[in-house]
């Protein structure tokens, strides 16, 4: 049987509050999410201690960030009835089991998880040599295992971390006895979109559409995106791979109009506006009733709070049912 066959029973993954979500962020995570509330138990969170091991120094956006995802998450279609949605730091026993996981894990592994270094090298500018930051595979393993999940669905960048998650479970089964499953990464199937200058998407390039970006502005900014550079009169041929435009039709339009840009690019039988016209279209189709949902649960502080409260409480008790049986294999009970 392989992994993907395997159904799972209990699911969590977590956002980091530091940033807007983009259209990638909907129709990779986001989507993912949503089929899996109805195929397993789900928890949802909003990682605030995880933005605070690189924003430490100015976490200021974070209540807002926050705030802000859980809005896209439900508009999304995450269902509060469904899965569990929560803040981390709401529950204290993330903090709990992550001082508990911290007594065993060997710091040569945390060293060695490459998105260390790499991060590291990323932000550059911010001082990175803390123990918060070297921790932060770390904190994700015990969010993971707090909950016993045994599949966690994340982008690639991810692996190592879940990687590292497996060798810290096995590690606690094996020292105090079987505990915790060794859970999997799911990985999200969409491709990554580019940013609309064709550069890597990105908050400090301005070239991400987000969630909540103004529809008419949207249509007017994908008017302007570089297109194949082939392409410079309307009769020459193009090639959509080489196209910024193109990743985006293959998220928001159906077969026939992939098929029908393929072919026109290729045959210049069509032209980059019509191309870009159509994807704009299909692009407002999806955001619309998206941005509509999201307006009116934005209406409703008290529903979010409502949300929040019950899915920290929910979260709790069963973090406090792993953290006691953790208490007593620790001799701490
Ligand atoms: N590290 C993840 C990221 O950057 C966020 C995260 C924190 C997470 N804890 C998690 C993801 C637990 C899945 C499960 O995307
Ligand atoms: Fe890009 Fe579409 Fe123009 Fe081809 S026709 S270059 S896919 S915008």
């Amino acid at each position: 049987m392989t992994a993907a066959a395997k159904r799972p029973s209990r699911v969590l993954s977590g956002m980091r509050p530091t940033n807007r979500l983009h259209v990638g962020n909907l129709v990779g995570a986001l989507d993912n999410w949503v089929a899996l509330q109805s195929e397993a138990e789900c928890f949802f969170t909003v990682v605030d201690w995880h933005a605070l091991t690189t924003d430490y120094a100015a976490p200021e956006g974070i209540p807002d960030y926050g705030r802000e995802m859980v809005l896209d998450w439900v508009a999304a279609g995450l269902d509060p009835e469904k899965c569990t949605i929560f803040v981390q730091s709401a529950v204290p026993q993330h903090a709990e089991l992550h001082l508990a996981l911290s007594m065993i894990v060997p710091l040569g592994w945390l060293y060695r998880v490459p998105t260390y270094k790499e991060q590291m090298q990323n932000l550059e500018g911010r001082d990175l040599e803390t123990y918060g930051f070297l921790g932060y595979p770390l904190l994700q393993a015990a969010d993971i295992m707090l909950y016993k999940a045994d599949m966690v669905p994340v982008g690639e960048d991810q692996v190592a971390h879940l990687e590292l998650t497996r060798e810290i479970a096995r590690r606690f089964n094996s020292l105090y006895g079987d505990t915790f499953p060794e859970p999997e990464a799911r990985l999200t199937v969409v491709p990554r979109l580019p940013g609309l200058d064709g550069r890597k998407m990105s908050k400090s390039y301005g070239n991400a559409i987000y969630l909540t970006d103004d529809l008419g502005e949207a249509s007017k900014r994908i008017a302007t995106m570089v297109t194949d550079p082939a392409r410079v009169r309307r009769s020459d041929p193009g090639e959509p791979t080489k196209c910024p435009v193109y990743p985006f039709h293959k998220v928001v339009s159906s077969r026939d109009e992939i098929a029908w840009v393929e072919t026109g690019c290729r045959t210049a039988g069509i032209g980059c506006l019509e191309c870009k016209a159509l994807m704009s279209r299909n692009l407002a189709a999806r955001l619309k009733p998206f941005q509509e949902r999201r307006a009116a649960l934005a209406a409703r502080p008290e529903r979010v709070a409502e949300i929040l409260g019950d899915g920290a409480a929910k979260a709790r008790r069963i973090a406090a049912g792993t953290m006691d049986t953790v208490r007593h294999a620790m001799g701490l009970a």
